[in-house]
């Protein structure tokens, strides 16, 4: 996946990668707002994050963690209840068990949260991990048509639902301005990217959906970045806008072709720019969610894949 291709010798060398190098260490304030700032209200961008974080990543919706552990059902939940992941007993003559261990992770559930000083038993004990851990670790979950990350194309054959009815409307209505003349965006699929501190996204080109004249809508959420915009080469180099938390960017016409990437996202409180989510979470259970927004940025990219 391009979180690590930027790390070849070759890749050093080029004008993007500098630019990321450069731009890892920034501490300027003063770049502009690019795209369509503000695109998101704060209710629409509380709305995104609780959605982000308590059903986005809900199977059959998958996440990096599926490779590993399977569908795991309520990680936000578990780990603000502050539970544990373990393995799921299994029998003997569980057929599904074989599948599981060939194909990794579209059968039935192997490891389930429990509570910590619960149903824990001594044996579980060492290989459990929490949940907040998890959700620390959460880099991206699918939505509709779901992305095989491994082969870095579009899976139709693994289960999925559609892309919610509101996300779905939210995006065409980004995406007509960039819209061939008399067609409406389809919404088929969405990457949703989670970055904690320290987090960054390679330079890549989007280049598994089959027709490059539909826009990307993509959407930020929590603390500010900085988004290269490149070239259609390596070689181009990029400039660098900031996008901060309601921050919309219609990746399309020439741009849908050329290489991007967010070489840095802003966790500190005084440069993430999110002191407006403050007050939107005051709800019983809206800590948990402003917890973990003060120090990550949530990017939902909608596309049409075919
Ligand atoms: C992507 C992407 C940009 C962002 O997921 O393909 O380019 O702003 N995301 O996080
Ligand atoms: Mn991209």
């Amino acid at each position: 996946m391009y979180r690590s291709e930027v790390t070849t010798e070759e890749s050093e060398r080029t004008a993007f990668r500098k630019a990321e190098k450069k731009y890892k260490i920034y501490y300027d304030n003063t770049k502009n707002r690019p795209g369509i700032p503000g695109a998101l209200s704060i209710e629409e961008q509380r709305q995104w994050i609780r959605e982000s974080l308590a059903s986005f990543p809900q199977p059959p919706n998958r996440t990096n963690h599926n490779a590993i552990y399977g569908p795991i059902e309520d990680l936000f939940v578990s780990a603000k209840e502050r539970r544990v992941l373990v393995e799921v007993e299994r029998l003997p003559d569980d057929v599904c068990s074989e599948v599981n261990a060939l194909q990794s992770d579209v059968c039935a559930p192997w490891y389930k949260f429990v509570e910590e000083h619960g149903e824990l038993r001594s044996k579980d004990a060492c290989k459990s991990v929490s949940a907040s851990v998890l959700l620390r670790k959460l880099r991206w979950s699918t939505l509709g048509l779901q992305f095989d990350w491994s082969k870095r194309s579009y899976n139709i054959s693994l289960p999925h639902k559609k892309i919610p009815d509101a996300l779905c409307q939210l995006a065409k209505r980004m995406a007509a301005p960039a819209m061939p003349r008399g067609e409406e965006f389809l919404p088929e699929a969405a990457i949703v990217n989670y970055f904690g501190s320290g987090d960054m996204l390679g330079g890549h080109l989007d280049d598994m959906e089959k027709d490059w004249s539909k826009p990307i809508v993509s959407m930020s959420l929590g603390c500010k970045a900085i988004f290269l915009l490149g070239g259609k080469s390596r070689e181009d180099t990029p400039i660098a806008m900031f996008l901060r938390s309601g921050d919309a960017v219609l990746m399309a016409g020439e741009a849908r072709e050329c290489f991007h990437g967010v070489p840095r996202i802003f966790t500190d409180a005084e440069n993430a720019d999110i002191s407006h989510l403050e007050t939107q979470f005051t709800q019983e259970d809206g800590h948990a969610y402003l917890d973990y927004i003060r120090t990550s940025r949530i990017n939902i990219n909608i596309r049409q894949v075919f």
